[in-house]
């Protein structure tokens, strides 16, 4: 029987988080913080989010302060840039934060920097520049060895995080547009020399908190934790056409204790997609993807996952918890997808609780995705999947309960399903197809593939941990800005 979640609504209750940041308006430092030219904007009192005790900030300072317009034609690059580099030398004295007010404030990409919070005005859009010259170019990630979409080398990401501790993304609900329709474009067309950028990418980060934001039409992927850890991504909103190519909403990669909740996404990709590396490149990178909790996502994305693992997996994929997981439309809920040169594992896979509507398959495990980054994969790289647990699954308005497909000789072992209904309406093809897997199900319907076989007297449930994860255990705070005088 499934037991109820633990200490986690204790967890989830907001604490109240009152820093005096006034107390340091009006002093001699706080002048020398938040002055330029003897003014200051002002800024009204507001609330901000923070990850556990700490993340409240000592300064603050807004974007007009180091020459920033918000008339969504004049260039923001200098200004977001000048901003993090004057907070970046108080960020062992209390961190700070950067505010971005009400306004449309074009940009290129900038980076960010430790104990800093970067907050949106619920009017304020980030409006990626369409100018490409602006884009720099950047190294490709170690753990694929290229870009995704080209060879060598790719386009900087919109915002950036490198090497940072305790970096949060806030605001109050406020937009970051990619507009990223120039980009599709350039791409459909094989315009583009280098990968497209993502919209917002933290590489060797810990500690980051990303919440009660909107991102709109990414070039590509929207969120890109990536070698990180101590990620929380919550109540944000990903909105992209449903044929936009690639804008994947949250790809955490080779990343560990990671927890995303109550978001909504909308999307021309998989909404979710844990990943860890490409092939041979991953391999030898070697870093995993572990301890990922998905919880409350609601998910449109018609032509792929509601939550994709792989198909990039090579540094392996362990411990991932989902639930209380809605699609209203997708193509299949939680997919496998990985190929022979990947290497690696898919292991401790916990989904309960999937409420899924118009889809093509509930189940969908592949083992041939093809994909190679190049023609140097190691043919003997075969990847394990293992220990997968789907149970408590209603799905309406399905064309085909599952297609489970491993790999012949290495099957795909320990799928346990139960207690799902799907309503499979005019399939043509088997309902369920399964080549190559091994597993047990118990109160499911319609009745499964003779390799998934139904026991009903000894299953009683399938797996889900009881154990929080440490990520579980930080508490998202809220800070109060009090109203700043210029
Ligand atoms: C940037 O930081 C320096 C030193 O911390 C400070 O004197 C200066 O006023 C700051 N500039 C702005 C625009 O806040
Ligand atoms: C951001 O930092 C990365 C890593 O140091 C660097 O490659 C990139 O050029 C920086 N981007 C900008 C816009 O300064
Ligand atoms: C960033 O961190 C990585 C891994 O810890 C390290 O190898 C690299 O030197 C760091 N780079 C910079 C620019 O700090
Ligand atoms: C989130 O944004 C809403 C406005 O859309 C605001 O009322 C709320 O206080 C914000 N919450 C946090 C934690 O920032
Ligand atoms: C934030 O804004 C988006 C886009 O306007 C909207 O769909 C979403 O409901 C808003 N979220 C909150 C928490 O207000
Ligand atoms: C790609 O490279 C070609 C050849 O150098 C150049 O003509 C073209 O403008 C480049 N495309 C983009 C989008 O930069
Ligand atoms: C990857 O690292 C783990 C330890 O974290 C080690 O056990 C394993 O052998 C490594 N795999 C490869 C392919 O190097
Ligand atoms: C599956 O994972 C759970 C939780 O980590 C573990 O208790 C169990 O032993 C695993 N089962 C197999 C067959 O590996
Ligand atoms: C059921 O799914 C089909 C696509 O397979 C879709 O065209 C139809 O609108 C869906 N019906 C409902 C009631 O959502
Ligand atoms: C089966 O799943 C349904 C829908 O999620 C749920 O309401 C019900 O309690 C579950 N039954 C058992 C025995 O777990
Ligand atoms: C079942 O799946 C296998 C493996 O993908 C495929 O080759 C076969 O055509 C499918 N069978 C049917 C009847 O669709």
């Amino acid at each position: 029987m499934e037991h109820s979640p633990p200490i986690f609504h204790v967890l989830m209750i907001l604490v109240l988080w009152t820093v005096v940041t006034a107390a340091f308006i009006g002093t001699a430092e706080g002048h020398r913080h938040h002055r330029r030219g003897g003014r200051a904007t002002e800024l009204e009192a507001f609330h901000y989010a923070a990850a556990g005790a700490g993340g409240c900030r000592a300064h603050v300072a807004s974007l007009t302060d180091f020459g920033g317009v918000g008339d969504g034609v004049t260039s923001n690059t200098a200004a977001f840039a000048a901003a993090v580099a004057n907070l970046s030398k108080v960020a062992c004295d209390g961190g700070a934060m950067l505010v971005v007010p009400a306004g449309r404030w074009l940009t290129g990409p900038f980076n960010l920097t430790n104990h800093f919070t970067l907050f949106l005005d619920h009017d304020a859009v980030i409006l990626a520049t369409q100018d490409i010259n602006e884009w720099p170019i950047i190294d490709p990630l170690p753990s694929y060895g290229r870009g995704r979409d080209s060879t060598g080398a790719r386009y900087s990401n919109l915002i950036m995080g490198y090497n940072l501790t305790d970096v949060v993304i806030t605001g109050n609900n406020g937009t970051i547009d990619g507009q990223g329709e120039t980009w599709w474009e350039m791409f459909r067309n094989k315009e583009l020399n280098y990968t497209r950028g993502y919209l917002i990418e933290l590489m060797y980060c810990m500690q980051v908190l990303i919440s009660n934001i909107t991102l709109v039409d990414s070039p590509s992927w929207n969120v890109h934790p990536v070698y990180s850890s101590q990620v929380i991504v919550s109540g944000i909103t990903i909105l992209a056409p449903v044929n936009s190519p690639n804008t994947d909403g949250i790809n955490p990669d080779s990343s560990s204790n990671v927890r995303i909740e109550d978001c909504y996404i909308v999307s021309g990709d998989d909404c979710i997609a844990i990943k860890s590396g490409w092939d041979e490149y991953g391999i030898a990178f070697n870093m995993s993807s572990k301890h990922i909790v998905i919880r409350r996502l609601t998910c449109i994305s018609p032509s792929s996952a509601v939550i994709a693992l792989g198909s990039e997996m090579s540094g392996g994929i362990q411990d991932v918890r989902a639930e209380d997981i809605t699609a209203i439309h997708s193509e299949s809920g939680v997919r496998i997808k990985t190929a022979i040169g990947r290497g690696a594992y898919v292991k401790d896979i916990f989904v309960r609780r999937m409420n899924l509507h118009t889809m093509k398959w509930v189940f969908w495990m592949t083992g041939t995705y093809g994909q190679h980054p190049d023609d140097n994969f190691d043919p003997n790289a075969i990847p394990v999947v293992q220990n997968i647990s789907y149970s408590n699954v209603v799905a309406e308005n399905v064309t085909m309960a599952a297609k489970l497909e491993g790999i012949p000789g290495a099957p795909f072992t320990g799928i346990c399903i139960y207690n799902v209904t799907a309503e499979v309406v005019k399939s043509k093809k088997p309902i369920w197809n399964c080549t190559d897997v091994e597993g047990v199900s118990s109160h499911v319907t319609p009745t499964p593939c003779a390799q998934i076989p139904d026991y009903p007297d000894r299953i009683t449930q399938c797996p889900f941990p009881e154990d929080d994860l440490p990520v579980d255990c930080v508490g998202l705070t809220e800070c109060s800005h009090q109203r700043t005088k210029p």
